[in-house]
Formats: structure tokens, C-alpha cells, sequence
């Protein structure tokens, strides 16, 4: 009996539930159980490095380290092929004179590789060969992942290359250590004006980038500060540059175009002045100089007020020529970001159109542009919204080199706070056939540069990881990161098989967990656009401020031009050339055809192209406005339905990571709720139209804040008024010290569960206790760090109380106790019979 409890006990006690940070993210290496490891005994007990560069040593190193992870082994590391079978990582070259003894490809693309089970010297040896040092490591990245994943590696003759030359990633870290966009804590990079001094971080994070395949990584934001090209600073960029030499990412940097006239001495930026390209000549001579790997430099002109070659009447061709020129000498690439936009349209003229302005800025100059020169072009024609059609910039370019900018971090999907699994919306326009000539004219192959053979091209993904132990922030966010890597090196991926992948690798090989999280995450991003943004009118969030919670008039009567243009009537932009602004006819006849009539255009993008009634019909048979509706209520009940599903696998995760990720979802659920409401209210009021189901404005299970009897706290509105329940909200009055909102309970005497809805600002940490009689029943801090110092969409969060058995007559009240600015605000209490 003893020895069979044991044997459970070995059998049932892998690695997985011992608790994890996620800082290891995919690379976990977690030990294999025995029965599955059996399948990896044949693997030889060598690694031989041929060849001392600092990749191909790092390569080996890795191998070593997943290996002694996996299946508890430490292989020996030679540098010569011994007497016995072994693991050989070669480029190319180094196994030549083996070359009698194995056949190896005559081609393959930089960076791509070849795991093959062949003799060598005829003794059974696993190779690792690639034309590059580089593409050693990847094909050892792969290796490993296939073990992770409890794939089989006998037998092997595996080719893997790249899709495109350029797979990079941009951070948007700020010299003072905060990050744009960023979510999840402080920079790896910078800290209060300098590099950090412990760059260990930044050192993981390039393992993490080459684990995918990505070659580039530009660590600050694209609103640069010149400060960054000063002298004192290039010596610290060479200390990041080391930390990414091992594996192989290239360091690049943002520039802004006037720095020569804010750090160099000139009074101009001209880039047609001759001082000026001297001036950008020597500064990338100096980088190279420290920095003999060097990627390259991202640009952002003339664009959200950064300066451009327009104060000098030149054209983005060049400014970017001027800067490619400098780079090409030492085999640099310049991007130039087609991110460019009046932010002061005149919202009144009907005929303007952001939408229209890359397309408009780039197009004429097509083929002007060097070429070590990529204009770096957002999936969509606006700004990273929930959805958007592909931009028909990528059709418009031909004779020019272009890479797609994915946003990794999730600005407008829910900041890392919300799951929301991209790859899905990635590849809706990665496969977009935009009829750019020939017959099939995919995103991707225009972005890889593979249909006009341009000699560049590729992926951009803005990452935006930070000193948060997991570095997303949300443990499932990290999916983003590895599918944008996936992608990047194979845009044929489905985004299921990406998902799969991500999941083995990250909480392990349990069919149970496989299973649920895939679909957890495939469902994720139409959920979160369910109850966000209604067919293509992008996020209806707050554009003026954080981007992150219900919005839905922000968009509107500014010259930022988000707009959506919901009145009384109807809503939606009208981008058709026959009535609209024209944007339709950016794209190329087929695409442009589909897109002019509502009909032609899919349901899900009708409001990017058309205005229409609320009652016009779609494609579904229902109206616009009860879709409004409906797929808001659904969407957060599938948000609901996210936390039961992640519950299954309460026993199968480990605790810590279990416990973060339920966290985050229960919170998004409530968030949905808030989204749902104040979508929904905010249609009612401006349509007049009520839902057909009743729902709307209709609570029957809430108790207003407002409507208890209060001590201490006083209602107040809050603005926008749909981000509350019934406009209203009551906070604590300037001088209390505690306050007191009492309800009585009347419903029949059972089982409940309570929600207490109130506003979490990040600028105090009231504390709140909810009481039933005498009895204290709960007690929580308002401790989150939303992106709010106000009661209203952003800070609106809910606490649940589950289980509470309530009696008619009950005196329900909950105690606020105020800390600075947060005057332990409240909206209201929802009451569910269990
Ligand atoms: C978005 C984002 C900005 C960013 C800009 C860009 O508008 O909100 O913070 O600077 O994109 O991509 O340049």
C-alpha cells in the first residue's frame, strides 16, 4: 500500500503546482513528468558548440539550462565532436568539413535553421545548423519548446526560417523610468534620467525576444527624448547593447528629428541643411563606435506635436533618407513611422478624416525612400483600436520598404487589466487580401515585403513590458507577447495553434488546462470588443484621457478625429467616396467595392464606413441598436463566464498565479458591467429607443448609494454621467472622518450574493466595512492602481460578498473611511438571490 500511495505520488507531483511568478514566462523548462520523459532518453549526453562567438556559446548554455530543467540532466559542453553521439550547433560553415558525412541545405534565410536526427562521423547526432549564429540559438529555442510541449525529437528534420528580415520590438520607456503605454511598473531600462545600473532584466527580456525569433528591440519611446543622443549617455546605451548582444537582438533607439538643434549646437533641423546630416553622420559614427551592432533608429515626426522635416517645407522621404544615409554606412535601418495626423481637424467638416492621413502623407512618396529606410505603418488606418479594417497603406507602397506595427501592449484593449488575446484581430488583418496587384496580396506578404520584393520588411510589435515580476502584468498577457513573436516569424500560425503552444509552455501539458485556456483566451478579444466597441466604431473609451474605461462622447467635437459621430439619428463615419469623406477610395478597386456600400461592408466594420439609423437592419437581421445592446450584455455576461472557466482549473494551476489571474478576471467582469451600462444608457438617452429586452435602465436588483440613508456622505453627479448608475454617486463630505450608508434589505429571507460597486482612484486608500445588523461581514481597502483620481469609469470596480444569508427587515449598511483625495466613494449595491 505504501508503495503504492508513493508511486502517486510521483506520478501525480510534477512540477506544476509549485508556485511560479511568471517571470520565467514560456521558458519555464518545468521538469518532465517519468512516464513522458522516457520519450527523451535517447537524447545524447554531448553539446558540442562549434565555433566561440558569444551567440553560439549562449546557444549552447541554453541548451544546458532547458535540458537540466526538463529532464534533470546537465549535458557536457564540448567544443570538439567527441567519440559519441551528440548534440552539434554549427552555422553553415563551421560543419563543412562534415559535410561528406551529413547533407545539409544549400539554402536558407538568415536567422532560419535545421534540427536534424543524421550521422555524423557515423555516430547518431542531433544537429542544430543555420546559415547564422543566430539561427543556432533559435533552432535551440525550438528544441526546447518541442520538449516543453512533450513532442517527440527522434527522427527529427525540422526547417524553420523566417517570414521577414524584421522582427523587432519597440518599448516606450521614458529616460525618467515610466513607460508610455505602459502598464505594468517602471522601465528595465531607465531610471531617473540614466540607464539602470542592474540590467538583469533587460538581459531576461532580450532571452525572451530571441526565444521567439525577434532580432531588434528599440527601448524608448517614440516621443524621444534628445537627451538620449547626448554623450554622457551612448556609454550607457552600450551597457544595454551588451546585455542583448548574447542573444542576438539588436539595440535600436527612437530620435526625434530636432535634436541637432536641441543637443548639437545647430539652429536648424533642415534635412536638406548639410550641417544637419554631418551632425546625424557623426553621431552614428560615435554610436557605432561603442556599439558595433547597432540596429537602427525609429522615428516619429510631424506627428501629436513631435517635430518634423514640414517646419522646413521638406517631406518625410527626406528626413528619413537623411537619417538612412548616416545608418547605411554601417549597416543601420531607419523607421520611419507613417503614425502621422493633424490633431487639430476641424471636427465640424464632414469631409475630414484622420483615417485618411498615412495613406495621404506616404503614398505620394512612394519610392522616394532609401533603402535601408521602412515605414513603419499601424495594422490600422487610426490607432490600435479594438478593430479596425487593415491600412490601405500597405497596398499603397511598392516601391517602398514597410513593416506593420502591432501594439503588444494594450492600450485600448483593456490594459493588461482586461484579457484580451490578440492574435486573432492580428491576423484578421495579417490575411487581409488587400488587391495590390497579383492575385493574392495578403497584409502579411505586403508587410514582409515579399510582394514587391523589396529588400526589407517586416513586424513591429510595441511591447511595453515592465519591472512587474510577470511583465505584463496580467498572467494570460504574456500570450500577446509570444503570439506577436509567432507571428512575426510565421504569420501562416493560427492564432488556436499559437495559443496552444503559449499555454503548454506556460502552466504545462494537462489536456484540462490546454483546453481551457485556449479557448479562454480565442474567445477573449471578441468578448472585450463585445462589450466595448459596436461594430468597427473603434473603443467607445475616454480618448482624451486614459484610454481605458467607458468614454463615449470624448471621441466627439475635438480635433483629435476618433470620431463615431453618434447623434440622435444614428451613428458611425461616412468614409464612402459616393456621400463621405473619400478614405474608400484609398483602397484598391476590389477592397473599395466592398467597403462603399453598407451592404458590401461585413457587420462588424459597418460603422467604420457608413453612418447609419439605429434601426438600419444588418447583415444578423437585427438592428444596429439592439446590437448595441445585445452584445453588450452578452459580452459581459461571457466575462462572467471567463472567471467560471478559469475556476475549473483551480486544482490544476498553481496557487499564485491562479490566484492573480481569478483576480483580474473577477475584476473585469465587474468592468464589463460598467462598460455594458454606460454603453447601453448612453444610446437609450441619445436614440430614444429602448431594448426590446427590457433591460436597459432597468435594475431590479440594485440600490442606488444615492437613494440610502446617509451619514457623512453626500450624493454628488458624476461626469460623464452613464460611468455611474443613475449619474449619481455619493462620496464622503470634506470633513468626515467616517461615513455611513445604511439600506434595509425586504426581499424574501435566503441565500445572497452582494455587490458593492464603488470608485477605486489612485490618488487615496479609503477603506470600506459592510455590515448586516451588527454583524461586520466584509472589510476591504480600495488599494487597485487604476488609471483614475476621480469617481467615474476608470476607478468604477466591484467587491463581491458572496454567500450571505439575509432576512427581511435586515439593516444593511457599509462604512466609508476616507484617505486623501478618495473620499471612499460608492455608486451602488447589487443584491442576486444565489
Ligand atoms: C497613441 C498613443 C500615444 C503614442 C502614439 C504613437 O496615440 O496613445 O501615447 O505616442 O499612439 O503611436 O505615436
Amino acid at each position: 500500500m505504501r508503495h503504492f500511495i508513493l508511486a502517486i505520488f510521483v506520478l501525480t507531483a510534477p512540477g506544476r503546482l509549485v508556485a511560479e511568478t511568471g517571470y520565467a514566462a514560456w521558458l519555464r523548462y518545468a521538469p518532465i513528468d517519468a512516464a513522458v520523459r522516457e520519450r527523451y532518453d535517447t537524447l545524447p549526453a554531448n553539446v558540442v558548440a562549434l565555433g566561440d562567438s558569444i551567440v553560439i556559446k549562449t546557444a549552447q548554455a541554453e541548451l544546458i539550462r532547458g535540458v537540466r530543467g526538463m529532464l534533470g540532466r546537465t549535458l557536457r559542453a564540448e567544443a570538439t565532436l567527441p567519440k559519441e553521439s551528440a548534440i552539434v550547433l554549427g552555422t553553415f560553415a563551421a560543419l563543412k568539413p562534415y559535410a561528406s558525412t551529413t547533407s545539409l541545405p544549400t539554402s536558407l534565410k538568415e536567422d532560419g535553421f535545421l534540427l536534424k536526427s543524421t550521422a555524423v562521423n557515423g555516430l547518431p547526432c542531433l544537429l542544430i545548423a543555420a546559415p547564422n549564429d543566430r539561427g543556432i540559438l533559435y533552432g535551440v529555442f525550438a528544441l526546447l519548446s518541442k520538449m516543453a510541449r512533450h513532442e517527440s525529437v527522434t527522427g527529427l528534420n525540422d526547417v524553420q526560417q523566417p517570414y521577414a528580415p524584421i522582427r523587432w520590438v519597440n518599448q516606450w520607456d521614458n529616460l525618467d523610468g515610466s513607460i508610455e503605454r505602459g502598464y505594468t511598473g517602471r522601465s528595465i531600462f531607465f531610471e531617473n534620467g540614466s540607464v539602470r545600473a542592474d540590467l538583469t532584466r533587460a538581459g531576461d527580456y532580450a532571452r525572451l525576444l530571441a526565444s521567439l525569433g525577434i532580432n531588434g528591440c528599440t527601448i524608448n519611446n517614440v516621443n524621444a527624448d534628445p537627451r538620449i543622443l547626448t554623450d554622457d549617455f551612448l556609454p550607457q546605451l552600450a551597457r544595454i547593447a551588451e546585455v542583448f548582444r548574447p542573444w542576438g537582438v539588436a539595440l535600436s533607439i527612437s530620435v526625434d528629428l530636432g535634436s541637432p538643434r536641441a543637443i548639437g549646437g545647430l539652429e536648424t533641423f533642415d534635412p536638406q541643411d548639410a550641417r544637419v546630416g554631418a551632425w546625424w553622420g557623426r553621431k552614428v559614427e560615435e554610436i557605432y563606435q561603442r556599439i558595433p551592432d547597432f540596429g537602427g533608429f525609429v522615428v516619429k515626426a510631424d506627428s501629436e506635436g513631435r517635430f518634423g522635416p514640414s517646419t522646413y517645407g521638406r517631406t518625410h522621404a527626406d528626413a528619413a533618407n537623411m537619417l538612412a544615409r548616416a545608418l547605411k554606412l554601417h549597416g543601420g535601418v531607419v523607421f520611419y513611422r507613417a503614425f502621422v495626423y493633424n490633431h487639430h481637424l476641424d471636427w465640424r467638416d464632414p469631409k475630414n478624416d484622420r483615417a485618411k492621413a498615412a495613406y495621404d502623407n506616404f503614398h505620394p512618396l512612394d519610392g522616394k525612400f532609401d533603402d535601408n529606410a521602412i515605414v513603419q505603418i499601424k495594422n490600422g488606418p487610426i490607432d490600435f483600436q479594438v478593430r479596425e479594417p487593415a491600412s490601405p497603406l500597405f497596398g499603397g507602397l511598392r516601391r517602398t520598404n514597410e513593416a506593420i506595427e502591432l501594439q503588444i501592449t494594450q492600450e485600448y484593449t483593456g490594459q493588461q487589466r482586461h484579457l484580451c488575446f490578440l492574435p486573432p484581430a492580428w491576423k484578421e488583418v495579417l490575411d487581409f487580401d488587400l488587391h495590390a496587384g497579383g492575385s493574392s496580396t495578403p497584409v502579411k506578404d505586403l508587410a514582409a515585403g515579399r510582394t514587391f520584393h523589396r529588400p526589407m520588411g517586416g513586424f513591429v510589435g510595441v511591447a511595453n513590458v515592465g519591472m512587474d515580476t510577470n511583465w505584463l502584468g496580467h498572467p494570460l498577457a504574456m500570450a500577446n507577447l509570444y503570439g506577436f513573436g509567432r507571428l512575426a516569424w510565421d504569420p501562416n500560425l493560427s492564432a488556436r495553434a499559437i495559443a496552444e503552444e503559449w499555454t503548454r509552455l506556460t502552466f504545462g501539458n494537462d489536456p484540462a488546462v490546454v483546453r481551457t485556456i485556449t479557448a479562454m483566451q480565442l474567445a477573449s478579444w471578441h468578448i472585450y470588443e463585445s462589450y466595448t466597441g459596436p461594430l468597427g466604431a473603434g473603443a467607445l473609451t475616454d480618448i482624451l484621457g486614459s484610454h481605458y474605461g467607458p468614454g463615449i462622447e470624448s471621441s466627439e467635437r475635438n480635433g483629435w478625429g476618433q470620431w463615431h459621430r453618434a447623434d440622435h439619428e444614428g451613428i458611425g463615419m461616412d468614409r464612402t467616396v459616393a456621400t463621405g469623406t473619400g478614405f474608400v477610395a484609398q483602397y484598391t478597386a476590389p477592397v473599395a467595392k466592398l467597403y462603399e456600400s453598407a451592404g458590401g461592408t461585413p457587420d462588424e466594420l459597418l460603422l467604420f464606413f457608413h453612418h447609419v439609423t439605429y434601426t438600419h437592419e444588418l447583415h444578423s437581421g437585427k438592428t444596429v441598436i439592439q446590437h448595441i445592446y445585445d452584445s453588450h450584455y452578452e459580452g459581459a455576461e461571457q466575462a462572467e463566464e471567463l472567471t467560471r472557466q478559469w475556476s475549473s482549473l483551480k486544482d490544476q494551476v498553481d496557487e499564485e498565479r491562479y490566484a492573480a489571474v481569478r483576480a483580474r478576471l473577477d475584476y473585469q467582469a465587474g468592468h464589463a458591467i460598467v462598460w455594458r451600462d454606460a454603453v447601453c444608457n448612453w444610446f437609450f438617452r441619445i436614440s430614444g429607443i429602448a431594448d426590446a429586452r427590457g433591460r436597459v435602465g432597468h435594475y431590479p436588483n440594485r440600490i442606488e448609494a444615492e437613494a440610502m440613508q446617509l451619514q457623512g456622505y453626500v450624493p454628488f453627479d458624476v461626469t460623464p454621467p452613464e460611468n455611474a448608475s443613475g449619474g449619481k454617486a455619493i462620496e464622503c463630505s470634506g470633513q468626515a472622518q467616517r461615513c455611513e450608508a445604511t439600506f434595509r434589505f425586504d426581499r424574501p429571507a435566503g441565500w445572497y450574493d452582494l455587490d458593492v460597486e464603488y470608485f477605486d482612484q489612485n490618488n487615496g486608500e479609503s477603506r470600506f466595512r459592510l455590515f448586516v445588523g451588527d454583524q461586520k461581514v466584509d472589510e476591504w481597502a480600495a488599494n487597485d492602481h487604476l488609471p483614475a483620481t476621480k469617481p467615474g469609469g476608470d476607478s468604477s470596480t466591484r467587491r463581491r460578498i458572496t454567500g450571505l444569508a439575509l432576512r427581511p427587515g435586515d439593516q444593511i449598511h457599509i462604512e466609508g473611511i476616507p484617505d486623501g483625495g478618495e473620499r471612499a466613494p460608492i455608486d451602488y449595491v447589487e443584491i442576486r438571490a444565489k
